[in-house]
C-alpha cells in the first residue's frame, strides 16, 4: 500500500482535486475508485515541495537583508538560520513577541529563513501569522498583546460549534480559553491557508508530541510537527498535508475528509502542558505527600490545577464585577477543599486505601463547581457558565487530550511502532519531550547552519540544550558541543552564550531571559521565575511590558553577537558548499 516519494504528477492531481472540491464532499465516505492519488501519506525524509518552494522565495528576502548588513551572498550561499522560541505558556508568548521585535529594529529578522515553537510560543505564533505581513508590522504585534481581548459569550459560541465533533477533548476549552484569556483573540484561520503565501515571513513549524509514543513507543514515534504544507512525524518520515490532519484515515486511504482544525484548536493542543504531571511538584498542597502514591495524587492535583487555571483564564474574559466577585468566590472554594490539611485521615492506612480516598477527592471537587453554579443569580452569566461547566465536566473526568484522528490507522507499513497503530492520536505539549524544536531542524532536512534560541522556560536552566543534545545523539544527527561546565552557571547564567558549530553542526546562540545582565544574583531570578510562573492568570499590562522590555533588551544587549554569528555561519556555509 505505501509507496515511495509521492511523484509531483499526483501531488498535483491531489491538489487539483481538492480545489475542485471533489474530496470535501463533507462526511462522504470516498469509494475506493473513487481515490486517485498514489498515496496521501508522503514517505520521506526531506522537505515537501510546498516547503520548499516556500524557502527558496524566502531565500531571495534573505539574500537582501544580508545584503543590506554588508554580507554578499546568494540563494546557494546563504547561512540557513532557524529562530527556535522555547515553551513556557504566557512568559514565552509575550517573551517571544519582544525578541522579533527587537530582531527586527536590529534588521536581522529578514535574515530568518524559519521560526520553530513549542507549548507557550506557538500561541504567539498563531497570532502573529494571522497577520500575513506581521514581519514588517512589529509594532502591530506588539499591541495586539494588550488588546480588549474576547467576551466570554464569543468563546462559548466557539464551543458550542465544536462540542459535537467526535474529536472534542480538554484541549478544545483549554485552546478557546488561552487564545480568548491570554491572547485576547479567537483565531479560526486554518494553518494550511499560510501555504500560497509569499515570503514576507520566516516560514513556522510547530511542534508537539504523540501521547502513545511519549509514554510507550520508540523515540522515533514521539516527534510530532505540523507547517502550513504537512503535517506528521519527521523520524519516521510519515506525513499528510495539513489541511487532511484530522480526517479518518484507513490503510493508507481517506475514509471521511473532515474540517480541518483551526487556529484555536491547534493553540491548544499545542500548549497544554498542565495537561501532564511535570508541572506537579511546584504546585501540589503541601501537606499531601505525593511521592508515596504518584499516580492517583498526581491526578488528584492535576485536577485541581487544571479547574484553577481555567477559571482563571474565564475570569480574564468578564468584565462585569458581580461576575467576577463570583467568580472569585469559585476559586476560593476549590483552594479551601484542596487546602485543607487532610494528612490526618491518611495516616492510619495502607497505600492502597490512600490511594482510594485521593481518588475521592478528585471527583469530589467537581460537584462543587454544580453547586456553585447553581447558586448564582438568574442571568446569562449564570446561563454561560452553566454551559461551560456542562461542557468541562465529562471532559475533565475523561481527561483526554489532544485528540485526533490518526492518519497512519491501519497504515500496512512495519516501520510504524505499535503506539501509533490506533484510530486517534493524541498530541501534546512539546515540552514534555524537549521544551526547544530542536528536533525538527537537525540534520540533513533542513539543513540549518545557526539557531537562535531565546530561552523562555521555567525548568531547570540548559536542560533543554542538554536534552537537544541528548535527542541529536540518539539519531546521530549533528549539535554542536555542550559542556557541562555550563551547569555550573545553571542558576544565575549569562545573557547569551555561543555554542559553535563545526562542518555539519549548526552554531546555538541560547539567550535565557533572566540572566546576570538583569537580575542581580541567583536569588533574584528564582524570584523573577516566581513572578511570572507559567501557570497564572493572565499578565497584567504592567507585568507584560515589563516582560516584553526584557525580552527586547536581550535581543539588542546581543545583537553584534548576533550579526558575528551570522556572518561566521556564512563562511561555514561557503565552505561547504566548496566541499
Ligand atoms: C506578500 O503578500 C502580501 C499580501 O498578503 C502583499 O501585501 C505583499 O506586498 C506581498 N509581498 C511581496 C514581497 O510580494
Ligand atoms: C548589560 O549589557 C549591556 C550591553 O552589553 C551593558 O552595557 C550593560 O552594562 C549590562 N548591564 C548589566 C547590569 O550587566
Amino acid at each position: 500500500m505505501s509507496k515511495g516519494n509521492t511523484g509531483l504528477p499526483a501531488a498535483a492531481v491531489c491538489l487539483w482535486l481538492v480545489i475542485s472540491g471533489a474530496l470535501s464532499q463533507t462526511s462522504s465516505t470516498v469509494e475506493e475508485d473513487e481515490a486517485p492519488c498514489e498515496s496521501y501519506i508522503r514517505q520521506s525524509y526531506s522537505m515537501c515541495d510546498g516547503e520548499r518552494e516556500y524557502i527558496n522565495m524566502r531565500k531571495q528576502i534573505v539574500v537582501e537583508a544580508l545584503s543590506n548588513l554588508g554580507i554578499d551572498c546568494d540563494e546557494e550561499t546563504i547561512p540557513r538560520i532557524a529562530f527556535l522560541a522555547s515553551g513556557g505558556g504566557q512568559r514565552a508568548a509575550v517573551g517571544l513577541v519582544g525578541s522579533l521585535y527587537q530582531l527586527k529594529k536590529a534588521n536581522l529578522l529578514d535574515t530568518v529563513l524559519y521560526l520553530g515553537g513549542v507549548s507557550g510560543s506557538t500561541w504567539s505564533m498563531a497570532t502573529l501569522y494571522g497577520d500575513p505581513e506581521w514581519s514588517n508590522r512589529m509594532d502591530d504585534a506588539v499591541r495586539r498583546l494588550s488588546s480588549p481581548g474576547v467576551e466570554l459569550k464569543q468563546a462559548l459560541d466557539w464551543l458550542t460549534e465544536r462540542r459535537n465533533d467526535n474529536i472534542f477533548s480538554l484541549s478544545d476549552i483549554w485552546g478557546v480559553l488561552t487564545s480568548a484569556g491570554i491572547m485576547k483573540q479567537l483565531d479560526t484561520r486554518h494553518l494550511s491557508d499560510e501555504s500560497c503565501r509569499n515570503a514576507t515571513n520566516p516560514y513556522p513549524i510547530y511542534c508537539a508530541v504523540e501521547k502513545e509514543c511519549l509514554h510507550s513507543g520508540p523515540t522515533e514515534g514521539k516527534w510530532f510537527e505540523v507547517s502550513p504544507h504537512e503535517a506528521g512525524f519527521p523520524e519516521l518520515g510519515r506525513f499528510i498535508e495539513t489541511s487532511l490532519l484530522g480526517s479518518k484515515f484507513q490503510g493508507g486511504e481517506m475514509v471521511e475528509k473532515m474540517p480541518e482544525m483551526d487556529m484555536v484548536r491547534l493553540q491548544g493542543v499545542l500548549g497544554c502542558a498542565l495537561a501532564h504531571g511535570e508541572t506537579i511538584r511546584s504546585h501540589s498542597p503541601s501537606w499531601l505527600n505525593i511521592t508515596e502514591y504518584l499516580d492517583t495524587a498526581s491526578k488528584y492535583v492535576h485536577m485541581y490545577n487544571t479547574l484553577q487555571y481555567l477559571i482563571a483564564l474565564t475570569r480574564s474574559t468578564i468584565n462585569n464585577p458581580n461576575s467576577v466577585d463570583a467568580i472569585e468566590k469559585l476559586q476560593k472554594i476549590l483552594e479551601e477543599k484542596v487546602g485543607e490539611n487532610k494528612a490526618e485521615y491518611l495516616k492510619a492506612m495502607t497505600t492502597e486505601e490512600k490511594a482510594r480516598l485521593v481518588q475521592q477527592w478528585t471527583y469530589d471537587m467537581l460537584p462543587l463547581l454544580e453547586t456553585w453554579c447553581h447558586s448564582l443569580e438568574e442571568g446569562s452569566f449564570k446561563k454561560h457558565m452553566t454551559f461551560l461547566i456542562e461542557q468541562l465536566l465529562p471532559l475533565i473526568v475523561k481527561w483526554e487530550w489532544g485528540t485526533t484522528q490518526n492518519f497512519l490507522y491501519q497504515y500496512e507499513d512495519s516501520s510504524i511502532p505499535a503506539c501509533l497503530s490506533g484510530e486517534r492520536l493524541h498530541l501534546l505539549d512539546a515540552g514534555l519531550l524537549v521544551n526547544v524544536a530542536y528536533p525538527s531542524f537537525l540534520g540533513d532536512k533542513r539543513d540549518i547552519d545557526l539557531i537562535i534560541a531565546p530561552e523562555y522556560s521555567a525548568g531547570k536552566m540548559f536542560e533543554t540544550l542538554t536534552m537537544g543534545r541528548d535527542y541529536a545523539a540518539e539519531f546521530k544527527k549533528p549539535f554542536p558541543k555542550v559542556d557541562d561546565e555550563i551547569l555550573k552557571d545553571r542558576d544565575w547564567p549569562k545573557d547569551c552564550y555561543v555554542f559553535e558549530g563545526k562542518e555539519r553542526e549548526p552554531t546555538i546562540i541560547f539567550m535565557p531571559l533572566f540572566n546576570r545582565n538583569n537580575s542581580k544574583d541567583a536569588a533574584d531570578i528564582k524570584a523573577k521565575m516566581n513572578d511570572f510562573t507559567t501557570f497564572q492568570p493572565p499578565f497584567t499590562q504592567e507585568k507584560l511590558e515589563y516582560l516584553l522590555e526584557t525580552a527586547k533588551a536581550n535581543v539588542k544587549n546581543n545583537q553584534d553577537t548576533l550579526l558575528n554569528e551570522i556572518k561566521k555561519a556564512f563562511r561555514r556555509r561557503l565552505s561547504k558548499q566548496g566541499q
